[in-house]
């Protein structure tokens, strides 16, 4: 049987603690760092495995990096025609569970002097990849795909054209696939979203030395430019602070301080739903670091209450609605979300999932094809039965099931856990030192 976690019920939640480095933001300063020159130092780093496919797929590439140790890397940038073809591992780059390595590496790799596959596990290998080959291909790319899903291979190009493209989802993830091309392109290569999403390439270009115009939902870069290395403090992630954000919102008595949180603005959805529903934090010491504001959150327990959640927050809080779902089922009244379609094509169908883990915990949720209908039940002390659920190999939806043990009557036991250890690998002991029963189970 793969990792489980099992979760006693009840608890509440305090102390103050800080989550790792943010994962979108750890993926990008190895990527960048690499095609920079000079010398780049990063901490804060996320030691966890899908940041850690981002940083092999660069040293087969020949790219010399130290670390990770303590979060701290050092990249020995190779500027921007340095990457060498991966011969060591024939050819291949493996982006395990990873959507961010292998959409943001298709279009870093689009331009190269040489023939790449990206690879990635079970999950990734069902995951949507036309949104990039597409556009890349407008580019003058030549990818192979098995009908639009992985494996993908690259085929070398030395020259790549600027394309002006709106992206039909809003996927950060395409956007910064197409910035990255870009780079390898000649003219200026534009790029208009339909909604906005999180913007940590366009900030973090900025800090390697590249303009990057940006005016309203729109943002161009020009090909041709070198990158210059940079020092990088990556902040804690906000979207693994989710999970105790609502922890301390539905555990009665609970109150806990998160610190050194990443507060972009295209990342905080989260905070503004749940406080639309109720929930009491408080924003505390806000700072800039590194060109992205950071603040500790002291989040205190509050009856939630059921909300329409409005459709733009959806692109902004995005990988929070596992949790938020956990979080809908504990308050009073109906929550409906609506306009979350992408759910569907994450890790795992974030929709149906969810839906069938919480029926196996004894609440009933109507998915819908592009969100669910939640009727909350927070005035009872116990939302939840025990029982067992399935995470289908997805971080979040273990994460987000570890919470909802919180307001259980028995113990919740979770399958299939081991992938948390992409984005949060020390989960479990932060949760035991806020106040969470859960033990890890390794067999
Ligand atoms: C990410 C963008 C999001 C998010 C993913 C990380 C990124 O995906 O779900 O976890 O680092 O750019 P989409 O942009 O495809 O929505």
């Amino acid at each position: 049987m793969p990792q489980c976690f099992s979760v006693g019920p009840g608890g509440r939640l305090q102390g103050s603690i800080r989550v790792p480095g943010d994962k979108s933001i750890s993926h990008r300063s190895i990527m960048f760092a690499a095609i920079a020159d000079g010398t780049t130092k990063i901490s804060g780093f996320l030691e966890g495995a899908d940041a850690i496919s981002t940083m092999n797929a660069f040293r087969a590439m020949g790219v010399q990096i130290e670390g990770p140790q303590d979060g701290k890397v050092v990249v020995h940038g190779v500027g921007r025609h340095g990457l060498k073809a991966p011969t060591a591992t024939k050819g291949v780059l493996d982006c395990g569970n990873s959507g961010t390595s292998m959409r943001l590496l298709s279009g870093l790799l689009a331009g190269q002097g040489f023939e790449v596959t990206l690879t990635g596990d079970e999950s990734l290998s069902g995951r949507p990849m036309k949104r990039v080959t597409e556009p890349l291909a407008r580019m003058g790319a030549q990818i192979d795909s098995q009908d639009g899903k992985p494996p993908l291979t690259i085929r070398a190009r030395s020259q790549l054209n600027a394309i002006t493209f709106t992206t039909p989802v809003a996927s950060a993830q395409v956007k910064s696939a197409l910035l990255l091309a870009g780079l390898y392109a000649q003219g200026v290569t534009t790029i208009t979203e339909t909604a906005p999403t999180r913007d940590h390439t366009e900030r973090m270009l900025e800090a390697f030395g590249v303009q990057v115009v940006r005016s309203g939902l729109t943002a161009s870069v020009t090909g041709g430019v070198q990158l210059r290395a940079a020092t990088i403090e990556v902040p804690a992630d906000i979207s693994s602070a989710a999970f105790f954000l609502v922890g301390a919102s539905i555990a009665k008595g609970s109150d806990i301080v998160l610190e050194h949180v990443g507060m972009n603005p295209t990342r905080t959805g989260v905070i503004d739903i749940l406080r639309l529903m109720g929930a009491d934090i408080s924003v505390l010491n806000p700072r800039t670091v590194g060109g992205e504001p950071v603040a500790d959150l002291r989040v205190r327990s509050a009856q939630l209450r059921g909300i329409d959640v409005p459709e733009a927050l959806v692109p902004l809080a995005i990988d929070e609605f596992p949790v938020l779902f956990i979080a809908a089922a504990c308050a009073v009244g109906q929550t409906r979300v609506s306009g979350a379609e992408e759910l569907r094509v994450k890790e795992s169908d974030r929709i149906a999932v969810m839906a069938d883990g919480m029926r196996a915990l004894g609440f009933e949720a109507q998915a819908t094809p592009d969100g669910m209908i939640i009727e909350g039940r927070g005035d009872q002390s116990s939302v939840f039965s025990g029982g067992t659920v399935h995470a289908h190999g997805d971080h979040r939806i273990a994460m987000a099931f570890t919470m909802a043990a919180l307001r259980a009557s028995h113990t919740v036991t979770i399958q299939d856990t081991i992938n948390v250890a992409t984005s949060f690998p020390s989960f479990v002991e932060l949760s035991q030192a806020s106040g969470i029963a859960v033990t890890r189970i390794d067999s």
